[in-house]
């Protein structure tokens, strides 16, 4: 992919299934790798998988702390060329029975933290002034709702409307803004859904299989590069067609 080498990319979530895969991605391609998880960076195996061009971060981006932390980091050693929001977590109920605060912690990870993280970043990067790229994760589940999922839904379909938004405002800045939207990738988030229902999205699926951690990795990659610079203000599909 061009235009990734020496890049400084900060990625959320990284200690799960399509953060590592992502990061593992931007380290293949040459980049330097700013990562941020909730745990601490001992009980992860990051370390071992990049020993070096790697920094870490253990911190709770729903947290005006964690948020601190990053702010810090992103200026250091050379700045922010690309973020990558991919943390993000489910509390499924019922609409009738969600409670006030599986909403309200859904809705602070996978929307709030995506916009406060934006704004940190892009604030950098324009004080950089070598422009930059801001993807996050959207899901397919946006484009159509799910049962159980009010409170996640609500979020993808926000970080959708806030990336288009942002690409608006940030456009002249030479700053890029998109999400990916992944439909069933096979992680311990899809396998949470009952067997019976992973079959039927199987067969409603064109390509007639779940997506793997690599094909998002790859989309990001993607979007990041140089081979993306008039995409801005998209959200791109991955999902094996099965929206469209
Ligand atoms: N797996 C799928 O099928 C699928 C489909 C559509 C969208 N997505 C989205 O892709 C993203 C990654 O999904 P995944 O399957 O790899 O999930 P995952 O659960 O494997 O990884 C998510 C990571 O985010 C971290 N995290 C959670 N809350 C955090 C916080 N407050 N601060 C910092 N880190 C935090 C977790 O510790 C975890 O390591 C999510 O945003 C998810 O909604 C996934």
């Amino acid at each position: 992919m061009r235009g990734l080498k020496g890049k400084r990319v900060f990625i959320t979530g990284a200690a799960g299934g399509i953060g590592k895969a992502t990061a593992q991605r931007f380290h293949d391609e040459g980049a330097t790798l700013l990562l941020c998880d909730l745990r601490p960076l001992a009980e992860t195996d990051l370390q071992a998988s990049f020993p070096e061009r790697m920094h870490y971060l253990a911190a709770d981006v729903a947290s005006q702390a964690g948020l601190d932390l990053v702010e810090h980091a992103m200026a250091q050693d050379g700045g922010l060329d690309v973020i990558i929001n991919n943390a993000g977590i489910t509390k499924d109920k019922s609409a009738l029975k969600m409670t006030a605060e599986e909403w309200d912690r859904v809705i602070a990870v996978n929307l709030t933290a995506v916009f406060r993280l934006a704004q940190l970043a892009a604030r950098q990067m324009k004080l950089q002034g070598r422009g930059g790229v801001i993807l996050s994760a959207a899901s397919v589940v946006a484009h159509y709702g799910n049962f159980g999922q009010a409170n996640y839904v609500a979020t993808k379909a926000g970080v959708i409307g806030l990336t288009k938004t942002l690409a608006r405002e940030l456009g002249r800045s030479g700053i890029r803004v998109n999400a990916v939207a992944p439909g069933f990738i096979d992680t311990p988030m899809a396998r949470k859904v009952p067997e019976a229902n992973l079959s039927t999205l199987i067969e409603r699926t064109p390509m007639a299989r779940l997506g793997s951690v690599d094909d998002i990795a790859a989309a990001y990659a993607f979007l990041a590069s140089d081979d993306a610079t008039f995409i801005t203000g998209t959200c791109l599909n991955v999902d094996g067609g099965l929206v469209m």
